[in-house]
C-alpha cells in the first residue's frame, strides 16, 4: 500500500548526529529517533555541502574522548555554524565549536566524570520545562573557560563547571552547547533536552514512526525488486524474521525463506519457526534438514573455533544449494542493522570503525552471487521490534533472546553428538519454561544450560551414579558486550535443579554459573 501521506515520509525531518569519537555517539542518534525525529551518523569531518544536501532540520556534534588540543582531534567543517540551521554541541563537541567561536578551552585539574547538579539559568528554549535544578553526567577533561572573545551567552552552570550549557544567537548562528550528556539515563531529563533541540529550536514535527518507515520501505522494496525474485535466509531471530515479514507484505510469493535445520538447533525452534512464517504467515518457506551433515561434521571435533569454523562452511554450503535450487532468484535480504553499519565502518561516519571482534557464524559471504537487500540497516535493535510490531510478527519471536549461530555445538562442552545434544536440548527446555513461569523472561537478556564434560557421583534410591553435570547460565546486559549474571531467585533454581535432575536421564547435578563478562564470556565455548 503506498504511502497517501507525503509529508509522513519518516526521512522528512533528519538531524544528523557528526561523530566526534564519543562512547555515546550511538545514544544520541537514538534519543533522536526515540523523539520521533530521524537522525543518522556522519563523520565529523563532513563537509558543510554535503550535509546541507541532507536539507537536516539541525545538527547535533557528538562528544568525544579527545583533547581540543590534540593535533590528531576530530575537526568539523566551520562552515556548518552557517547553514542556518541550529547546532548542538554536546561536550567535545561543545568545545570545539566555543573554541571556533573564541572562547577559551583549558584542561581541568582533575578529569571531571560522574553526576554534577546544573542549574538552569535561562529556561527559554534548551531547557525549556526542565527543573531549574537537575543532575547530569559530566566526562569532560577540559572545559570553557572564559566566553568574553566569543558571541556565547551562559545558559546554565554546575558549581564546577561554569559554562555547563551556552548559548549563541548572533550573526546567523543557532549554536547551542551543553557540557554534560543528555543521551545517557544518568541524565534525568536529558531526553527533554534532546526533544527542546529538536522541536523548540530546529521545528521538527516527529515524522519518524514505525508505520510510516514500513510503508516508504515497502516502496522501497517494490521498487527495487521489480518483478524478480528475493531469497531471505531465516534463522528465528528476530532481525531476519522482521526481514522476512517486511519482505513478505512488499513482494507477496516472490520471497522465498530458507531455513537450515542444522540439527543443533532448540527445542521446538524449527516448528515455531514453520507455524510462524508458514501457516501464519503463509511465506514460501523451505526448509532444509541437514541434521545429519552438521552432525557428521563435528564427530570427534573438540575445539570450540573448529566447531564454529565447519559449522559457518557447511551453513554456507547447504544454503547455496537450496537457493540453487530456486527458481530465478536476484536478490538475497539480511537483517544487517544500523550498529553492525556503524561497527563494520561502511557506515556514513568513519570514526567510530572500530572492528567487531566478534563471531559471524550463521551468516552468508558478501559473494554469493545475489544482489544484497538489507531493508533494516537504518535500524536499531529496538526499531526492529517495533516494525515487527507493526508488521504483526508475534511476542514469542519478537522478544526471543538472542541464540549463536552455532547453537547448542558451543553449549554441549567437548565433543557434539546427538545424545549429548538431546541432553542439553531438555534441560534447555526446563530452564526456559522456568524462567518464563518466574516471569523472568523479559528481565534477563539471555538464559540457557551447559552441558559440561565432567561426570560427577550423585545417588538415585539405594544406588550410587556416576552421570552429568549441567551448568545452568543467566545474564542480564544491554549490549552482550559485558554481562552481568542474573540474580535467580533461589526458588526458581531449585525448581530448574529438581527438573532437570528429575525429567533428563543423564544428569545428576545442576550448577549455576555466577561469573560476569568480562572475565568469563556468555558463552561458555
Ligand atoms: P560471548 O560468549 O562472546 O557471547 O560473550 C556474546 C553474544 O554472542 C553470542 N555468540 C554467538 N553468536 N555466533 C553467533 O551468531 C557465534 O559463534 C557466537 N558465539 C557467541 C552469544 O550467544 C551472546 O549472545
Amino acid at each position: 500500500m503506498p504511502s497517501t501521506n507525503q509529508s509522513l515520509d519518516p526521512h522528512d525531518e533528519i538531524i544528523p548526529v557528526l561523530d566526534c569519537g564519543g562512547q555515546t555517539m550511538q545514544l544520541i542518534a537514538r534519543r533522536l529517533r526515540e523523539a520521533g525525529v530521524f537522525s543518522m551518523i556522519l563523520s565529523s569531518d563532513t563537509p558543510a555541502e554535503e550535509i546541507k544536501k541532507m536539507n537536516p532540520k539541525g545538527i547535533v556534534l557528538s562528544g568525544g574522548p579527545s583533547s581540543v588540543f590534540d593535533e590528531e582531534a576530530p575537526r568539523i567543517d566551520p562552515e556548518i555554524l552557517k547553514l542556518g540551521v541550529p547546532v548542538l554541541g554536546i561536550c567535545y563537541g561543545m568545545q570545539i565549536v566555543c573554541q571556533e567561536l573564541g572562547a577559551s578551552i583549558t584542561p581541568v585539574d582533575h578529569r571531571e566524570f560522574g553526576r554534577a547538579n546544573l542549574e538552569i539559568a535561562d529556561e527559554s528554549d534548551l531547557f525549556e520545562a526542565v527543573p531549574q535544578r537537575t543532575t547530569v553526567w559530566m566526562n569532560h577533561g577540559d572545559q570553557v573557560t572564559d566566553l568574553a572573545a566569543a558571541n556565547l551567552e551562559t545558559i546554565a552552570s554546575t558549581p564546577t563547571c561554569p559554562f555547563a550549557g551556552v548559548r549563541c544567537l548572533e550573526n546567523d548562528i543557532r549554536f547551542y552547547g551543553v557540557q554534560f550528556h543528555p543521551e545517557v539515563t544518568h541524565t534525568p531529563h536529558g531526553t527533554d533536552i534532546i526533544r527542546n533541540f529538536a522541536y523548540e529550536i530546529c521545528g521538527s514535527t516527529g515524522t519518524w514512526h514505525m508505520a510510516e518507515f514500513a510503508e516508504t520501505e515497502i516502496e522501497a522494496i517494490r521498487e527495487r525488486v521489480g518483478k524478480d525474485r528475493v531469497i531471505c535466509g531465516l534463522s528465528g531471530g528476530v532481525d531476519s524474521s522482521v526481514v522476512a515479514a517486511l519482505l513478505h507484505r512488499a513482494i507477496g510469493d516472490r520471497l522465498t525463506c530458507v531455513f537450515v535445520d542444522n540439527g543443533l538447533l532448540r527445542k521446538n525452534e524449527r516448528q515455531l519457526v514453520e507455524t510462524t512464517f508458514r501457516d501464519h504467515f503463509s511465506v514460501d518457506l523451505r526448509v532444509v534438514d541437514a541434521t545429519e551433515q552438521f552432525h557428521s561434521d563435528l564427530a570427534g571435533v573438540t575445539d570450540p573455533q573448529e566447531k564454529r569454523r565447519r559449522i559457518g562452511h557447511r551453513f554456507v554450503d547447504v544454503f547455496k544449494e537450496a537457493a540453487e535450487g530456486i527458481e530465478g532468484v536476484k536478490y538475497l535480504a539480511q537483517g544487517t542493522l544500523y550498529p553492525d553499519v556503524i561497527e563494520s565502518g561502511h557506515g556514513h561516519s568513519g570514526k567510530s570503525a572500530n572492528i567487531k571482534l566478534h563471531h559471524n557464524v550463521g551468516g552468508l559471504p558478501e559473494d554469493l552471487g545475489f544482489d544484497l537487500v538489507e531493508p533494516v540497516r537504518e535500524l536499531f535493535k529496538d526499531e526492529v521490534r517495533k516494525l515487527g510490531e507493526v508488521l504483526g510478527v508475534p511476542d514469542a519471536i519478537l522478544w526471543r533472546h538472542p541464540f549463536p549461530g552455532p547453537g547448542l555445538a558451543v553449549r554441549v562442552l567437548g565433543e557434539v553428538r546427538p545424545d549429548r545434544l538431546e541432553i542439553v536440548r531438555e534441560c534447555d527446555e526446563i530452564v526456559l519454561e522456568e524462567i518464563i513461569a518466574a516471569d523472568l523472561y523479559r528481565s534477563t537478556s539471555q538464559v540457557f544450560a551447559v552441558l559440561t564434560p565432567i561426570q560427577s557421583v550423585g545417588v538415585m534410591g539405594d544406588g550410587r551414579t556416576y552421570e552429568n553435570v549441567v551448568a545452568v547460565r543467566a545474564v542480564e546486559t544491554r549490549d552482550f558486550m559485558t554481562a552481568d549474571w542474573a540474580r535467580i531467585p533461589f526458588d526458581v533454581l531449585a525448581r530448574i535443579s529438581n527438573r532437570i535432575i528429575n525429567e533428563v536421564r543423564g544428569v545428576n547435578r545442576v550448577v549455576y554459573d555466577i561469573s560476569s563478562k568480562p572475565p568469563a564470556t556468555i558463552e561458555w565455548e
